[in-house]
């Protein structure tokens, strides 16, 4: 589908940092799992809209390297809501034409879940409507090294020369090879930081941050920011004449 506005430039890539589902539920005496719950039926909102606005890539930030310090019942409470989450919208997603695509490092999450991820990313593999990219277990930091190490490899095995890497050369090594890097990158919550989310991509990304908590975040909020993203001069260090 078409952006809504032709007049405005659509952002092409989002990235949401979707914060806030505890403060959610604690501001109605809720557990904190129960933000999660109702933040995970906020997905399929903000997926069903990007379409409708020009969006054709959107990256979501589910689980941060970090994120592990939490209580256990916390992180297994939300691991199982990942699985849920994976099977309860599987046959819409392929019906509606999102590709979906997990960064981050798979190796520590557990073997059910893994199965889950590569069975969604294998059944939606043909899709080409909306990209649907989820950071799980992600921390930039974590991919930058991960990155480094391989290159280092291709160094050694003599594939690459260590003279010819120039700033773009990381780019095939990182989770996000195959994506443009992100246009606008929102965080909700009233949070103003990164906490380790697409550093290196983000480097000329504009940033949006909301104080609406992800739970409360849908169409319309996202709406009104694209809708402010289009009227923004992006310049990449020029000066625009
Ligand atoms: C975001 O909400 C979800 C994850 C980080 C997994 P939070 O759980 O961080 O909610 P707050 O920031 O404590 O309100
Ligand atoms: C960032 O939120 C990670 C995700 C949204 C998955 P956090 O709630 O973990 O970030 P901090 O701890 O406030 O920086
Ligand atoms: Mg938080």
């Amino acid at each position: 589908m078409a952006a809504k506005d032709s007049s405005v430039s659509p952002a092409s890539h989002v990235a949401i940092i979707m914060d806030g589902n505890g403060r959610w539920a604690k501001s109605r005496g809720k557990p904190r799992l129960y933000g999660h719950k109702m933040g995970a039926r906020r997905v399929r909102e903000v997926v069903e809209a990007c379409p409708d606005h020009g969006v054709r890539y959107l990256t979501l930030y589910a689980f941060s390297t970090e994120n592990w310090k939490r209580a256990p019942a916390e992180v297994a409470g939300l691991m199982a809501l990942f699985r849920q989450f994976i099977r309860a919208e599987m046959a819409d997603l392929v019906r509606d034409g999102v590709r979906v695509r997990f960064i981050g490092d798979r190796r520590p999450l557990n073997s059910k879940l893994r199965r889950l991820m590569g069975e969604l990313e294998q059944a939606t593999a043909r899709n080409d409507t909306l990209h649907l990219t989820v950071a799980l277990n992600y921390g930039a930091r974590d991919e930058l090294a991960r990155a480094a190490a391989r290159m280092a490899a291709d160094v050694a095995a003599g594939e690459i020369c260590a003279d010819t890497v120039d700033a773009d050369s990381l780019r095939p090594y990182l989770d996000t090879a195959d994506l443009p890097d992100p246009d606008l990158v929102i965080r909700t919550s009233g949070e103003t930081r990164i906490s380790n989310f697409l550093l290196w991509q983000a480097a000329y990304s504009e940033f949006e941050f909301t104080p609406v908590y992800w739970p409360d975040f849908g169409r319309s909020e996202l709406g009104s920011i694209l809708e402010n993203f289009g009227t923004r001069e992006r310049r990449f260090g020029a000066v625009l004449t």
